[in-house]
C-alpha cells in the first residue's frame, strides 16, 4: 500500500504479492512509482537524486507508507520528506535513527538502466554495489565498509601529519592496525558475498543468454608487513596505497572482461542477472524473498530473453516491472497497472 506519493494527490495502492506490471508511456510516472516503493522500503532513492527532488514540485512535504509482509511477518514502514528537514522513517511505529536504517529491516533490489555503471563504470561503482550486497547478506556486518573507509581516512590523515613532521611513526601504528583488521574483515565479507552470488549469477546469465559469465572477487587483504613495506610511498603520497578500497569485482563472460568488451545488451543482462542472482541468494539464505523492482528492462531485451526473464521472475517473490507497453511482458502478470500523467489505474 502506498500513500501520498508526490506525483499523485493521494494514492492508495494494493500490489499483488507476485508479479506486478506497471505500463504507460514515457514520462507517465512509472519510475516515480518504483522510486516511491524503494524510498518506502529502503529509506532512499535508487536514482541519484537529492531528497528535495523527491518532494512533489510546488509542495513542501511528501510521505510514503508501505505495508506488507516480510516473510511471514507483517510490517508497516513510513518515510516522510519535508523541505529543509532530515528524512524521517518509522518501522512498525518505531522511529529509526536514520531513514536508511530501513535497509536493515527490509530488502529491496532494484534494476534501473543507470545501474549499467556497475558493469561498465569504474571499480568504485562495483565496490559500492558489492558493499551494499554485503549489508543485505550479512546485516551484522553492514557497517563494515563505512568503518573501514573511516579507518583509511584516519590513517591517511596520520600519514600526512607524519609527512609534515607533526607526529611520529608510532602514532601511525594504531591506524595501520585498524586498517589491516577491518580490511581483512571486509575482504572476507565481500568474498563470502560473491561466493553466494557466483552460482546463481552463472545460472541466471546463462538463462538470459550470456554464456560462460562469472563474478569473482579474487582479493587478499594486506597484512601489517605489506603496509610496512610500502610505508615510505604511503607517507610521500599521504594515501594508503593498498587494501580493499582499491579492489575490483571481476565480471567476465568466458575470458572476456565485461567492462571493456561487452555490448550494451550484454552489460544490461549482466547487471540484471546480478540483481536476480542476489534475490535468489537472499531467498536461499534468509528464507525471505526481497522485493524486486525492475525498471525499463523489457524494451531492450529480445523476445527470447524477455521470456527467459519472465521464467526467472516467476521463481522469486514480489516483482514490480515497468514497460512502455503491456505487450512487452510475454506472460500474464498477477496484476497490471496502467500509468498515465501521474495517475494509476488497474488495467
Ligand atoms: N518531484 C517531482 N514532482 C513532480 N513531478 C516530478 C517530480 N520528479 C519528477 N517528476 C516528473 O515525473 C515525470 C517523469 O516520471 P517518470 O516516473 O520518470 O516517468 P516514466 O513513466 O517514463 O518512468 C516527469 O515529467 C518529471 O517532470
Ligand atoms: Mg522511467
Amino acid at each position: 500500500m502506498l500513500r501520498d506519493f508526490r506525483s499523485y494527490e493521494r494514492l492508495e495502492l494494493t500490489l499483488e504479492p507476485s508479479l506486478v506490471l506497471v505500463h504507460g508511456p514515457n514520462g507517465a510516472g512509472k519510475t516515480n512509482l518504483l522510486e516511491a516503493l524503494h524510498v518506502g522500503t529502503q529509506g532512499f532513492s535508487p536514482r541519484a537524486r537529492s531528497d528535495a527532488q523527491m518532494i512533489r514540485f510546488g509542495t513542501r512535504a511528501s510521505r510514503v507508507v508501505v505495508g506488507g509482509t516480510n516473510g511471514k511477518t507483517r510490517f508497516r514502514a513510513e518515510v516522510g520528506l519535508a523541505a529543509g528537514e532530515p528524512k524521517r522513517a518509522t518501522f512498525n511505529g518505531a522511529l529509526l535513527r536514520s531513514a536508511e536504517g530501513l535497509r536493515h529491516e527490509l530488502r529491496t533490489l532494484v534494476f534501473t538502466p543507470d545501474r549499467l555503471a556497475v558493469v561498465k563504470g569504474a571499480p568504485a561503482t562495483r565496490r559500492a554495489y558489492l558493499d551494499r550486497a554485503v549489508g543485505r547478506f550479512f546485516p551484522a556486518r553492514a557497517s563494515l565498509p563505512v568503518e573501514y573507509a573511516a579507518a583509511v581516512g584516519q590513517r591517511n590523515a596520520a600519514l600526512r601529519r607524519l609527512a609534515a613532521g607533526l607526529s611520529s611513526a608510532e602514532a601511525l601504528v594504531p591506524w595501520t592496525e585498524a586498517v589491516a583488521t577491518l580490511g581483512e574483515e571486509l575482504v572476507r565479507a565481500r568474498a563470502e558475498s560473491v561466493e553466494l552470488l557466483a552460482r546463481p549469477f552463472a545460472s541466471v546469465t546463462g538463462t538470459l543468454g550470456l554464456a560462460g559469465a562469472s563474478v569473482a572477487y579474487d582479493a587478499t587483504a594486506p597484512a601489517l608487513a605489506d603496509f610496512e613495506a610500502r610505508l615510505a610511498r604511503d607517507v610521500e603520497r599521504g594515501l594508503t596505497g593498498i587494501g580493499p578500497h582499491l579492489h575490483d569485482v571481476e565480471l567476465r563472460a568466458e575470458d572476456r572482461e565485461l567492462r571493456s568488451f561487452a555490448s550494451q545488451g550484454e552489460q544490461r543482462v549482466a547487471v540484471l542477472s546480478l540483481v536476480l542472482a542476489e534475490a535468489q541468494a537472499l531467498a536461499a539464505r534468509t528464507g525471505v524473498t526481497p522485493l524486486v523492482l525492475l525498471d525499463d528492462v523489457l524494451s531492450e531485451l529480445d523476445e527470447d530473453r524477455r521470456f527467459a526473464l519472465a521464467g526467472v521472475i516467476a521463481g522469486l517473490g514480489q516483482t514490480v516491472i515497468t514497460a512502455t507497453h503491456a505487450s512487452a511482458l510475454p506472460v500474464e502478470p498477477a496484476q497490471s497497472l496502467a500509468v498515465s500523467s501521474g495517475t494509476i489505474q488497474r488495467a
